[in-house]
C-alpha cells in the first residue's frame, strides 16, 4: 500500500506482512504457542511485573476488561455505580455495555470539556464502587491531572470504600509527562488496564493488572463473556515487540507533538490544543465544517493514499471541527511544516464548493 499517514493506526501499519515480519524476527522458534512459556503468560508476567501487580490477565479488548473489572468491583463492594469523566470510554464508545450487561449505573463527574476533579467527585452523593480515571483524557485532547492533584483524588475516593481503576489505554503516553515508573504510576490504583495496540502498536488486546483475586474473578467474566480465547499468542507476540521497541522511543514521540502543535500555533490557519501537549497526543481544531473536512481527507487518501487523520470531531459551533494527531512512528515520519502543509491543503480542499 502506497501513501503516507499522521494517523496513528493507518492501515498502512497494520499491513499483516508487515506485522508478521517484525514478530518472526523476534519470536524464538521453540515458542509454545500456550502456557507459560508461551507468549501471552510471558506478557502477563512482564506487565504485572512492570505495572507493580500481582498478577495480569490478558484480553481480547480493553473493552471488555474495563466492563469485567468494574463488574468485579461492584460485586466485591455491593455497590452498583461507578464514577468517570463524561467522555470516557466506557461511555462514549462501548454502546453503554456496562449498564446493558453488567446492570451497572455510572455517575459523570464534573464537565465534558475538562478534567475531573476532587470536587466534582466528591459532589456524587452515590456510594460508588468504583471511580474510573483515563489518563491521559484522550476526548479531551490527551489532557492529564497534576500528579499530586491524582492521588489527591484517588486518596479521597479510595477513603470512601470505592475502587481505583486506571484506564491507562495509553499509560506509555502519560509517562512522558509524569516522568515516573509505571509501577508508581499504576501504585495508587486498585486495577490497571493496558491496550496492547495504542502506544504498544500491536494488533489488538489489552491487559488487566490488579491483586490476584481480583484476576481471578476477572477471569471468570471473561470466560463468560466469549474472552478466554486459547491461541491468542499473535496478539501477545506484537505486544511483545512493541514493549521492546517502543517505551523508549515515547519522548521522543511527545517532544515531536510539542514541535507539530508549536508550528500548527505559530502558523495559525488551525489551533493546536492543548498547548503544549502534554502527551504524544493533541487535537487539531479547524475554522471548518465536519462535512467538509471529511470530503477533503477522503479526497487526499482517494487521490494520494495520505491520512491526515482517522475520524474528525464535531464541535458545538458547526463551522468548526477537529480531529485527533498521535505521534508514533507514522508521524514521526513528518516534519512540523509538512503538518502546517497538510492543513492548508485540508482547509483549501474543505472550502471548495
Ligand atoms: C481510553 C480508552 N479506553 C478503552 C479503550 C477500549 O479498548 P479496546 O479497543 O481494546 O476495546 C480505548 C480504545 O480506543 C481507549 O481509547
Amino acid at each position: 500500500m502506497s501513501g503516507r499517514s499522521l494517523f496513528l493506526h493507518a492501515p498502512h501499519r497494520r499491513m499483516p506482512h508487515a506485522v508478521l515480519r517484525r514478530m518472526l524476527d523476534h519470536v524464538d522458534p521453540d515458542t509454545p504457542p500456550d502456557g507459560e512459556r508461551g507468549p501471552v503468560a510471558q506478557l502477563e508476567r512482564r506487565l504485572a511485573d512492570l505495572l507493580g501487580k500481582e498478577a495480569a490477565l490478558f484480553f481480547p479488548s480493553g473493552t471488555m476488561a474495563q466492563q469485567t473489572v468494574l463488574r468485579v468491583h461492584a460485586e466485591r463492594r455491593g455497590r452498583w455505580s461507578f464514577a468517570a469523566h463524561p467522555q470516557c470510554h466506557l461511555d462514549v464508545w462501548e454502546e453503554r455495555g456496562y449498564a446493558v450487561v453488567h446492570g451497572l449505573r455510572m455517575h459523570a463527574a464534573g464537565d465534558r470539556h475538562r478534567l475531573m476533579t476532587g470536587a466534582d467527585l466528591a459532589a456524587i452523593g452515590a456510594p460508588l464502587a468504583a471511580v474510573v480515571w483515563e489518563l491521559p483524557q484522550r476526548d479531551i485532547g490527551g489532557l492529564l491531572p497534576e500528579w499530586d492533584d491524582l492521588t489527591a483524588q484517588v486518596a479521597a475516593v479510595r477513603e470512601r470504600g470505592a475502587a481505583a481503576h486506571l484506564d491507562g489505554a495509553r499509560i506509555w503516553e502519560a509517562q512522558t509527562y509524569y516522568k515516573r515508573p509505571l509501577d508508581e504510576i499504576a501504585a495508587p490504583f486498585d486495577s490497571v488496564y493496558v491496550s496492547l495496540y495504542k502506544g504498544l502498536q500491536g494488533v489488538r488486546g489489552a491487559v488487566l493488572a490488579a491483586d490476584a483475586e481480583t484476576l481471578a474473578e476477572a477471569a471468570v467474566w471473561r470466560q463468560r463473556l466469549g474472552g478466554g480465547i486459547r491461541d491468542a499468542w499473535p496478539l501477545a507476540l506484537a505486544a511483545l515487540v512493541g514493549l521492546d521497541e517502543l517505551p523508549d522511543r515515547m519522548p521522543a514521540f511527545r517532544d515531536h507533538a510539542i514541535a507539530i502543535a508549536r508550528a500548527i500555533n505559530a502558523d495559525g490557519a488551525a489551533l493546536a490544543l492543548p498547548d503544549p501537549p502534554q502527551t504524544p497526543i493533541f487535537h487539531v481544531h479547524l475554522p471548518a465544517s465536519q462535512a467538509d473536512v471529511d470530503r477533503a481527507g477522503a479526497e487526499m487518501v482517494a487521490e494520494r493514499g495520505m491520512y491526515v487523520f482517522g475520524r474528525t470531531r464535531s464541535s458545538p459551533d458547526p463551522t468548526r471541527c477537529g480531529f485527533e494527531v498521535s505521534v508514533g512512528d507514522n508521524a514521526m515520519d513528518f516534519t512540523p511544516d509538512e503538518v502546517v502543509a497538510l492543513i492548508h491543503e485540508l482547509l483549501e480542499r474543505a472550502a471548495r464548493p
